[in-house]
């Protein structure tokens, strides 16, 4: 039996492990749950009686000389392991170039008009997505049965209180509300998304997003109204040449449609104003005085005018984005393609 101990403890003493695996094999063997010291343990009871006191001895110095091998073998495997990560781990190695984002082309679009209205002494102003009827629409001179307020262009909202609440159809209700708190001079312009009950196609879509602006002071004339949206042609297109044709909108009179002439220089210019060389750009007007007593401003002392765009529609334009659906789609090989000042 003490052969068998010494013969044990030669096995420890002379144990190598080169990877986790042997480490565990030893453990195994040695100080598992079934390891071989506590078979010899098992074996006390045969022993004569005169050897049970050196081999008890015996047998715990090779409990403990077992678990001081493992520790060491422990020790130089963690080592041997630490030492191959780093030399995996190349921190002189340049890193991965990160990408860096890009603006959407609609709020491109859209701080540049921002920032063209901000020149000339515009504020910004802003309102609720979710309107009730009379800042979308009884406020603006809409008749009740206007087709405007039909289910077929207006996202109407159940609310418990019974009242008639909608998706906005434009951002005139934000002019409206603004109208209601300030006295004039009032010179503001209203960013915002709106919503249209549409069939979705290259064309349209059924949220899209809007700029009105507004302008309300004494003695505020048509030819005004010509200068601002020219000065904002010119900036935003670089174009000078602009036209106005009668158009209808319930709250404003007159009301015309603005298109600025593009020029007919090229295939796409062609394409993109159906070859008369004019794109339509905003719907702009008087403000109807029935809109302005609306919100308590007296039409006898105050007058103004207003207008309103999709950024969509602009934004296609400008880039030459034949599908307006891509700017919702938000695939960013699309999207990154565009660069703006802003
Ligand atoms: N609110 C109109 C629209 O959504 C645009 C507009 C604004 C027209 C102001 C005239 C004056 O189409």
């Amino acid at each position: 039996m003490l052969d068998k101990v010494a013969e044990y403890s030669q096995e420890v003493e002379a144990y190598n492990v080169s990877n986790v695996e042997e480490l565990e094999q030893f453990r195994i063997r040695f100080l598992g749950s079934k390891n071989i010291i506590k078979d010899l343990f098992a074996a006390f009871k045969d022993v004569p009686n005169e050897q049970k006191k050196e081999f008890g001895q015996r047998l715990n110095e090779l409990k403990k000389q077992a678990q001081e091998k493992f520790d060491s073998l422990q020790a130089t495997i963690g080592q041997a392991k630490a030492s191959v990560t780093a030399e995996q781990l190349d921190l002189t190695r340049p890193g991965y170039p990160i990408e860096v984002g890009a603006r959407h082309p609609v709020s491109i679009v859209r701080n540049e008009i921002i920032e063209i209205f901000e020149r000339i002494g515009f504020t910004i102003s802003e309102g609720p997505e979710i309107e009730d009827d009379w800042h979308n629409f009884s406020a603006l001179n809409f008749p009740e049965e206007h087709p405007a307020r039909d289910m077929q262009d207006t996202f109407f909202i159940d609310n418990k209180q019974g009242e008639s609440m909608a998706l906005r159809t434009h951002t005139s209700s934000v002019q409206v509300r603004v109208m209601e708190g300030q006295k004039p001079p009032i010179r503001t312009i209203s960013p915002g998304r709106v919503y249209r009950n549409e069939a979705i196609s290259a064309r349209s879509l059924s949220m899209f997003h809007q700029v009105e602006g507004l302008y309300v002071d004494k003695g505020v004339s048509f030819a005004d109204m010509k200068q601002v949206i020219q000065y904002f042609a010119k900036e935003f297109f670089g174009k000078t040449k602009i036209r106005m044709r009668p158009s209808y909108f319930p709250f404003t009179e007159p009301s015309a449609e603005v298109d600025v002439y593009w020029g007919l220089e090229t295939e796409a210019d062609y394409r993109m104003t159906k070859g008369t060389g004019w794109l339509e750009i905003m719907g702009c007007g008087m403000v109807d005085p029935e809109v302005l007593k609306n919100c308590d401003i007296d039409p006898n002392t105050y007058s103004g005018f207003a207008f309103g765009m999709g950024l969509e529609r602009i934004a296609a334009q400008r880039y030459g984005v034949d599908d307006i659906r891509y700017f919702l789609e938000n695939d960013i090989r699309f999207l990154k393609q565009f660069k703006g000042a802003f």
